[in-house]
């Protein structure tokens, strides 16, 4: 078996794909809304305060070091959702990469914690191919390579796995990403990551039926991040979906991630995207939203377009009436997934400074903008 990362199955059409993504668009220096007018920055109400007035989970994740971060600081006041960053993911709980063996003592840990401050927690993510030794254990794959049958192994390993981590976590968290990034990341097929390699597209079936089976109660959902929303990859996505809903596969929402990394997605074909979902009778929560000020560097004032950004999509998200729930990927520009991994952390993406508050929690024209755009 053929062993490919999301990055290193990148071809001629991927990089081509990333290099149009890069190619930034002009930005607007009009703004519907300035966030930094006293006439919104009066208003002291928290996140939580006007998110559960629309009876919508304003979320934000928790890292391994949350004691030490400003997610004590924050959280209590402005959330009510959790989304465990790394902690839940089958690799890190693996202990030494062993199938079988799990360590749940930093995801409890943040859960209790969660628990205490009144916040649902959403578990991310069961079953995710892209990155070995991270999102799952190696030896999975030592173990499908040894096997006579490696369909029926991988379909052993998928159940036990699924079964062990909802009957731990039975009762504490309410919703599961089942599946995260099915897709490549350009293209517009299933990624080709071990488990698509031996079960095809059955995978991710199989994965929803047993999460079903293991814990009638929790909601189900498919997590995936889009750059077009309206392209064939999107398109792709929703015939899957289609077939899962046709097929009587349990599927209850879609996560959509929407990092805004390189350029805004398209609030027209958003909405498409989300009338599909509606039209399928599921549900979605934005599991993931940040949004680089840094690509706003040539706007007059690229705090202010940012926080434009945060409205449109917090606004059209709420407005839909499907919307369960709204997560930040972390709390204040001092810590962000973005400095750590490439090009982002190189020193021409700098600063990325994607977050709702900035490094010493101040609050940013984003807060009132999606503060704003939940009223
Ligand atoms: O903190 C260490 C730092 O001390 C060290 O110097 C550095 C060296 O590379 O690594 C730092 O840790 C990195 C960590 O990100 C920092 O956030 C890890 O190597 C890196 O593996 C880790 O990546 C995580 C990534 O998923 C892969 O699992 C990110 O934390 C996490 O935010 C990111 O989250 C994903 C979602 O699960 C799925 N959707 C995309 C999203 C963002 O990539």
């Amino acid at each position: 078996m053929k062993k490919k990362s999301g990055i290193s199955s990148f071809n001629y059409n991927s990089i081509s794909s990333l290099l149009k993504l890069m190619i930034e668009k002009p930005h607007s220096n009009k703004y519907e809304n300035d966030f930094s007018d006293d006439k919104y920055t009066s208003d002291k109400s928290t996140l939580k305060q006007i998110a559960e007035k629309k009876h919508i989970y304003i979320g934000t994740i928790a890292s391994n070091n949350f004691k030490e971060s400003n997610f004590c600081k924050v959280t209590p006041k402005h959330f009510n959702s959790v989304t465990v960053e790394n902690e839940l993911k089958w690799g890190h709980m693996s202990s030494k990469n062993i199938v079988g063996e799990y360590d749940f003592s930093t995801a409890d840990e943040i859960i209790n914690y969660c628990k205490e401050h009144n916040c649902r927690i959403r578990g991310h993510v069961l079953v995710w191919g892209r990155v070995p030794g991270k999102s799952y254990p190696i030896e999975v794959d030592e173990l499908i390579q040894k096997s006579n049958n490696p369909k029926e192994t991988l379909k052993e390993i998928l159940k036990e796995h699924i079964y062990t981590v909802l009957n731990h976590f039975h009762g504490s968290i309410d919703t599961w990403d089942v599946v995260n990034e099915p897709f490549e990341v350009f293209g517009h097929k299933l990624a080709p990551y071990s488990f698509y390699e031996i079960l095809g597209k059955e995978y991710i079936k199989y994965a929803f039926k047993c999460a079903r089976e293991a814990d009638p109660y929790i909601k189900l959902y498919l997590n995936e991040q889009f750059f077009y929303y309206r392209d064939k990859r999107a398109k792709a996505f929703i015939e899957l979906l289609k077939e899962m809903v046709y097929e009587g596969i349990p599927i209850d929402g879609v996560g959509l991630q929407h990092h805004v990394m390189f350029n805004e997605q398209s609030i027209e074909d958003f909405k498409w995207f989300i009338e599909e979902i509606k039209n399928l009778g599921l549900e979605f929560e934005i599991t993931e939203l940040d949004i680089r000020e840094k690509i706003f560097k040539k706007a007059k004032k690229p705090a202010l377009a940012q926080a434009e950004s945060y409205y449109k999509i917090v606004k059209t998200s709420v407005d839909s009436g499907i919307c369960k729930g709204i997560t930040f990927w972390g709390i204040d520009d001092s810590y962000t997934w973005y400095d750590y991994i490439p090009p982002f952390n190189m020193k021409l993406y700098k600063p990325n400074n994607p977050l709702l508050f900035d490094e010493k929690l101040n609050k940013k024209p984003a807060y009132y903008g999606v503060l704003n755009a939940m009223k």
